[in-house]
């Protein structure tokens, strides 16, 4: 009967205005995969910038050491920028509302594709830096406000579906920074100015598109107490003028928060009530960053160039097509099959494919150990092993295998982990302390970005053909976690799925907590609680 309403309400409620209210939101979604992917292609490009400009300004160029570190600044800065802005996004919510807030972010994307757009005229790479720190701060934000918006604005029963919308924005806009990058088209020496400033465009029209959107109704009768705007708000999403049910819920939902004072982060954690969804929140966005997606993202085209590929950025491409076509799979499975079930097939295949790529690359090494090529020292030992693979006369098809592996790990990726732990946050949290949660989840996420950028490269020097197995250990211990304690939200409200969180007076809290920390069931909510 319930299933009956749930469609019959989401044939009603799927309107062109929302569908545009979405679009405009995810926007944010693929500048964030823009500026992800765009600092690839012209790598070579910058550096030869960065020894002009010194050779410009004290008559000798950079040695390679510095050229490096500034190179690698330039690249690591964007997610100390996107720590600082998915940790603001609590406050700018809060003081602002989300539409704004979005509005008020593309301001920095003007500002820092400003910056990175005018470097070479201005003679500056230190422009780069500063344009790269102001757009990492931008993105972050992003990565906070769009899954929050869509979130609330969407009906229960697509909500895992849009907010699916986010990651596809994201890998649309790393395959765009891909496409782009290419040297006939911006990747030139000329051009790549106008590559990492494009970013200026959808900002734009995000922009001009943000005023026909409505505030979320959720923050105008929950936070800002006004009714009748949330009504209309409603009305023009859902396409209906009976929009009592979904008034009533978000009443309940602030009847129950006005209880409650406003959520610091700090209360997060001592809360039972919410640290439970919280521990939740951050494991799934470590899980996300920890399996190693990066890894194969940030370094794919010299993976590719050293394993013999002619035109290397053509098989990063495929990687992204890979990447955007199991996104949609996932877009079309969410709402069926559960955020829960395709988090864990993601991990798994995940782990898997680590595998399979680690076998190889270990056969690899030893049935071919003469071959080296002249690479980044850091990354000599993997790009070895890829080579020996692709020279291998006897075993050609060992190549294949690492190939299959790689594009069989990002397709896993996106069944699961790339998507749901974007979006679940805003799903596993009430009103009022969602922005709170959000902040610290996305600073989570941003963080192990970080450090996987960063160490990876020292690890696959360290560790050589058995790099990946940290990821298959990371993977395991993530797969166990979600079984153990991630329940379903798929067609709950996010008042029901709040309070499956609750702890019940006859539950301690202490209970939960022990629950949660001995690895029993924590009493109040069982993964598989579902209800109808
Ligand atoms: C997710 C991750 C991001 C990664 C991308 C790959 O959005 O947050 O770090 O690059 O997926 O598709």
């Amino acid at each position: 009967d319930t299933k009956k309403k749930d469609m019959k309400s989401t044939r009603l409620e799927l309107t062109f205005y929302l569908f545009y209210c979405v679009s405009t939101a995810v926007i944010g979604s693929l500048q964030f995969g823009y500026n992800t992917g765009v600092i690839n292609a012209p790598e070579e490009k910058l550096r030869r910038f960065f020894h002009n400009v010194s050779l410009e300004r004290t008559g000798e160029p950079f040695s390679p050491g510095t050229n490096t570190m500034v190179w690698s600044f330039a690249v690591a800065i964007f997610s100390v920028g996107g720590m600082a802005g998915s940790f603001s996004v609590g406050v700018l919510v809060t003081k602002f509302g989300r539409r704004k807030s979005m509005l008020l972010a593309n301001v920095l994307a003007l500002i820092g594709g400003g910056f990175m757009g005018l470097s070479a005229l201005c003679r500056s790479y230190e422009m780069i830096i500063i344009g790269r720190l102001i757009i990492g701060v931008f993105c972050g934000l992003c990565t906070g406000l769009t899954p929050m918006y869509v979130g609330e604005i969407s009906p229960t029963a697509v909500r895992g579906a849009f907010g699916t919308l986010h990651q596809l924005g994201v890998v649309l806009g790393i395959l765009v920074a891909q496409i782009f990058g290419l040297e006939f088209l911006l990747g030139s020496d000329n051009l790549w100015p106008l590559l990492l400033a494009l970013t200026i465009l959808p900002a734009i029209l995000q922009s001009i598109m943000l005023p026909f959107c409505p505030e979320s109704p959720r923050y105008l009768l929950i936070v800002l107490n006004q009714e009748e705007e949330a009504r209309k708000a409603l009305v023009r999403l859902r396409g209906c003028e009976d929009v009592s049910d979904d008034i009533q819920e978000m009443k309940e939902e602030g009847i129950k928060m006005a209880r409650e004072k406003k959520v610091s982060i700090l209360e997060l954690f001592r809360s039972p009530n919410y640290r439970q969804p919280i521990i939740i929140a951050i494991v799934l966005q470590l899980s996300q960053q920890l399996s190693g997606i990066n890894a194969v993202f940030y370094y794919s085209t010299s993976i590719f160039a050293t394993a013999g590929v002619s035109q290397p950025i053509y098989a990063t491409i495929g990687a992204g097509v890979v990447n955007t076509v199991f996104t949609v799979v996932s877009l079309f499975l969410v709402e069926r099959a559960g955020r829960r079930t395709l988090h864990l097939i993601g991990l798994a295949g995940m782990a898997i494919f680590a595998v399979v790529m680690t076998i190889a690359l270990s056969l690899g090494v030893s049935g071919n150990e003469k071959n080296s090529v002249p690479v980044a020292p850091s990354l000599n030992l993997v790009l070895t092993l890829f080579v020996s693979l692709s020279e291998q006369q006897t075993t050609p098809s060992l190549s294949y295998l690492a190939i299959v592996a790689v594009f069989g790990f990002v397709a896993s990726f996106e069944m699961g982990p790339g998507p749901i732990p974007w979006f679940i946050v805003a799903e596993l949290f009430s009103q009022g302390p969602r922005p709170a949660a959000m902040a610290v989840s996305g600073l989570s996420n941003w963080t192990a970005n970080f450090v996987v950028g960063l160490g990876f490269p020292k690890l696959a020097e360290l560790c050589g053909p058995y790099v990946f197995i940290i990821f298959v250990i990371f993977l395991i211990l993530f797969f166990i976690f979600t079984f153990l304690k991630v329940p379903e939200t798929r067609g709950r409200t996010f008042d029901d799925i709040a309070q499956g969180f609750a702890a019940k007076p006859s539950v301690e809290p202490e209970a939960v907590i022990a629950g949660l920390t001995e690895g029993k069931d924590p009493a109040p909510m069982s993964p598989t609680d579902k209800v109808p």
